[in-house]
């Protein structure tokens, strides 16, 4: 993960929106494919990175929960919250209750604010559905926005999120597992089928069902990890090969070592727990030490992380996991990439990848990380086309 390969007095040449050719300047200006409408971007000298890419968000929903976010600081739990019917349940009830025109709207801002982070591909779930009409609506707002902006938006169904108000666990699950599942695999809606994983919500048991289910209708499995408790998920993440466990906060040393002998990506999520007031942390050094393929996302969500600077959740990688700058960089581009299924087209300023790169107002991925909380980004290149500039 610390093998970024940083080049300097590098030029790219871009055509159709993919990476044609990545060389000295003096020989990438002089190439005889150069044409007179060849047009020129010249960073003047600044970090030129992948596109970043947020692999877990929740960026999908209407209203907000800031009174719950006093309530944390003051010392409720998630948990407390969530069994009084606040929480995922209250978004739930927003979303629901919101138009998809709405949504969109919402949806369209969140991504433009994306840009701006430096951010061209992202991961959404659904689950703040928690019906089939519902969960299909959002899985077609995010269709919707894949279509409508320049960021590539890729879903992963969450109908288990949690428990909706008027069903019992059981009814739920069968509903899931036996109509949501099939159907959204029936309308391609989502590549990918994720679970909340944790005690109070789902088991070890139920997720497993769902995940296999999804499996078996070609959803590629995912899973909230760890993340409040150990419940031995991740294992359950790396027995059913999904291609991500998320959170890991609280993941086993038997854990650690069998993502360590997978293929399944880490996706750490350290604004959470700042978010939430709480202070443990996964053990992001020990996996990467231990050979696990670490990525960092934001999370972004109304709940647990508010926030989508990832710019941010970047210094937060090298103070509170201890990782490198290099790491993290890995972290935000090719891991994040794979934790998406994604690794063959981006995360990488490579020939025959997608032309998806970020200019920060930096020269060194160090000052990126070093001077936190600012934001960083120059140009947003979306597939060769600037797609966000700051403009003083
Ligand atoms: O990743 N853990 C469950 N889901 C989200 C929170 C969603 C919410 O609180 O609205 C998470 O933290
Ligand atoms: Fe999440």
């Amino acid at each position: 993960m610390s093998l970024i390969g940083l080049m300097r007095g590098q030029a790219v040449a871009i055509h159709n929106g993919i990476i044609v050719q990545v060389a000295d300047e003096k020989d990438v200006l002089d190439d005889h494919r150069l044409q007179s409408t060849t047009q020129i971007l010249d960073v003047g000298g600044r970090l030129v990175t992948p596109g970043l890419i947020d692999a877990h968000t929740h960026f999908i929903f209407a209203g907000q929960r800031a009174d719950e976010f006093e309530e944390k600081i003051r010392g409720v739990s998630y948990l407390e919250i969530a069994a009084r019917g606040g929480g995922i349940k209250r978004t739930v009830r927003d979303t629901t209750a919101t138009s998809a025109n709405d949504l969109i709207k919402l949806g369209r801002q969140r991504l433009d604010r994306y840009l701006e982070m430096g951010v061209t591909t992202v991961e959404v779930k659904s689950g703040y559905g928690l019906s089939l009409e519902h969960e299909l609506r959002m899985l077609k707002i995010a269709q919707t926005l894949n279509e409508i902006h320049p960021v590539d938006v890729v879903s992963t169904l969450l109908a288990a999120h949690e428990i909706p108000e008027k069903m019992s666990k059981e009814e739920y699950l069968r509903l899931v597992v036996d109509t949501i599942i099939p159907r959204v695999a029936e309308l391609n809606l989502a590549d990918f089928c994720d679970v909340f994983c944790e005690r109070g919500v789902f088991s070890i048991e139920e997720s497993e069902l769902i995940l296999n289910k999804g499996l078996e209708y070609g959803l590629v499995p995912k899973i909230h990890a760890d993340q409040i408790h150990n419940t031995g998920a991740s294992r359950l993440g790396v027995k059913v090969g999904a291609v991500s466990v998320d959170h890991a906060d609280h993941i086993d040393q038997a854990g650690i070592q069998q993502l360590a002998e997978s293929n399944t990506v880490a996706v750490l999520l350290p604004g959470c727990n700042f978010f939430m007031g709480l202070d443990s942390r996964a053990p992001a050094r020990s996996m990467i030490d231990q050979g696990v393929a670490v990525a960092l996302a934001t999370d972004f969500n109304p709940g647990s992380c508010m926030t989508q600077n990832i710019q941010l959740i970047m210094t937060m990688g090298c103070v509170q996991f201890r990782m490198t700058p290099a790491e993290v960089l890995t972290a935000v581009t090719t891991n994040a990439a794979h934790a998406i299924g994604r690794a063959h087209d981006r995360g990488r300023i490579q020939c025959g990848f997608q032309a998806d790169m970020t200019v920060f107002d930096v020269n060194d991925i160090r000052e990126l990380v070093y001077h936190f909380g600012a934001l960083h980004t120059w140009k947003t290149i979306k597939h060769g086309l600037v797609c966000w500039e700051r403009t003083q």
